[in-house]
């Protein structure tokens, strides 16, 4: 199969998004902020069979030494196909020199170990939804 793999937001359909991180399990905002955080991000990346959106990914970065990666998503019926591996080695080629951290959804950090991150052991957040997180499995 021939998927398009797009690094840039160019004509994208934040409702698509939107739709899309809802479907694969994630935290999904409004279309508008969606667009906001993938626009002012260091790197992104869209992935269409043909005209459908079917997968996500961004960074963020000081383009220097450090990185952050999130809204890795594929659509279920996508999945298992190795398009999560193609987003994270196309956000790679662009934070390579970077640190790279991330928190995982609850039950896929073992998708993250096979590109060889390991658990961070004084990670620490602050989220805006404290309770929720905590709810879900991200904190203690
Ligand atoms: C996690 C996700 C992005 C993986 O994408 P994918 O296209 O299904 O994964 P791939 O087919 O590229 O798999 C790459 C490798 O990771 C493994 N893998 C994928 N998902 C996994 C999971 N949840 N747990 C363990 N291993 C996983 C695959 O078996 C494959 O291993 P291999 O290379 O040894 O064969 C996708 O399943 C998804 O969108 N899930 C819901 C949202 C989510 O959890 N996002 C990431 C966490 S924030």
């Amino acid at each position: 199969m021939n998927y398009i793999f797009k690094k840039n937001c160019e004509d994208v359909d934040w409702n698509g998004v939107h739709g899309l991180l809802k479907r694969a399990g994630m935290a999904h905002p409004p279309a508008e902020l969606i667009e906001k955080a993938f626009k002012n991000s260091y790197s992104v990346v869209f992935v269409y069979d043909d005209k459908r959106l079917i997968g996500t990914g961004r960074a963020l970065s000081d383009g220097a030494y450090q990185a952050a990666v999130y809204d890795i998503a594929v659509e279920p019926s996508y999945q298992g196909k190795g398009l999560g591996r193609d987003i994270i080695d196309r956000l790679y080629d662009d934070i390579k020199e970077c640190n790279i951290i991330l928190y995982s959804r609850p039950g896929a950090e073992k998708f993250y170990e096979k590109f060889n991150f390991r658990r961070m052991l004084t990670g620490m957040a602050l989220f805006k939804n404290k309770q929720s997180m905590m709810e879900r499995g991200f904190t203690e």
